[in-house]
């Protein structure tokens, strides 16, 4: 599909039920996978397993997440009886950062370089293989980078001459995913029972209180308009 093409199937599928969305993208994009950590991503998996087709799923497995969170990655995996692919960092990368830097260079020297090394990277290896992926993100997650994000758009930041992004619950609150989940008995991840709304890696992610927007539970020591890890750094640079 071209650019064009995109727009226009963004055009129509921007009021559609995100289970609609779903069903969508499978039938154009086989090749397509999701791509999973949060609570927005069983949702997605949820909806893909209800439209019957086939569909492929994806981890980033930094190696500092919680053991909360890898018990949830497995949960899911069992309750749907689905295959996650596990897509890992470069070792000689992480060998060189941590020998060089320690192990919590983001406090000192902000997030990109750690985040380059261990997502980024390893998700763009494995949507080089790729025609379509699709996100859990939502535009109130984060007002100051997702507030405009499409449903349907050609990735603005991987292989942007062909690479397809889905986020089919851009437009969806926090209240209508845990409203999903509930109803819908879900699996979700154990650290939202202890104050945890947004979830990334152990040292990078606190809970956060009742009134607080869930990304300031997310580096913290960081301002806003960087709160983005790369995955999704084109919201950033379309401002
Ligand atoms: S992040 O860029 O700040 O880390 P966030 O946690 O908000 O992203 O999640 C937004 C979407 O990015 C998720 O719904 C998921 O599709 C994708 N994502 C984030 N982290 C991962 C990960 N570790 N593995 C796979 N997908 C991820
Ligand atoms: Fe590293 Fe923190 Fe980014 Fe995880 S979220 S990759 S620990 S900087």
């Amino acid at each position: 599909m071209n650019a064009q093409e995109i727009e226009r199937l963004n055009q129509a599928l921007e009021h559609s039920h995100p289970v609609e969305i779903v069903a969508e993208a499978l039938e154009r994009f086989p090749n397509l996978a999701i791509s999973f950590s949060g609570a927005e991503d069983v949702v997605l998996i949820d909806m893909a397993k209800r439209t019957g087709r086939q569909f492929r799923v994806f981890t980033l497995d930094t190696g500092r997440l919680h053991s909360e969170t890898y018990r949830f990655l497995d949960r899911v995996r069992k309750h749907y009886g689905i295959a996650i692919h596990v897509q890992f960092p470069d070792a000689n990368e992480i060998e060189r950062l941590t020998t060089q830097k320690g192990f919590f260079s983001f406090y000192e020297e902000g997030h990109s370089e750690c985040c380059g090394i261990r997502k980024v990277e390893p998700l763009k290896r494995i949507l080089s293989t790729l025609e379509a992926w699709m996100t859990g993100q939502r535009h109130d997650q984060n007002p100051g980078t997702r507030a405009r994000v499409p449903v349907v758009q050609v990735d603005p930041t991987f292989f942007t001459d062909r690479l397809v992004k889905f986020n089919p619950l851009a437009d969806w609150s926090l209240k209508q995913v845990w409203g999903y989940i509930v109803e819908n008995g879900v699996p979700y991840n154990e650290l939202h029972e202890k104050g945890f709304v947004s979830i990334g890696c152990e040292p990078c992610t606190k809970p956060v209180n009742p009134g607080q927007h869930e990304r300031e539970g997310r580096w913290w020591w960081e301002e806003a308009t960087k709160k983005e890890c790369g995955l999704h750094m084109g919201n950033v640079q379309k401002g």
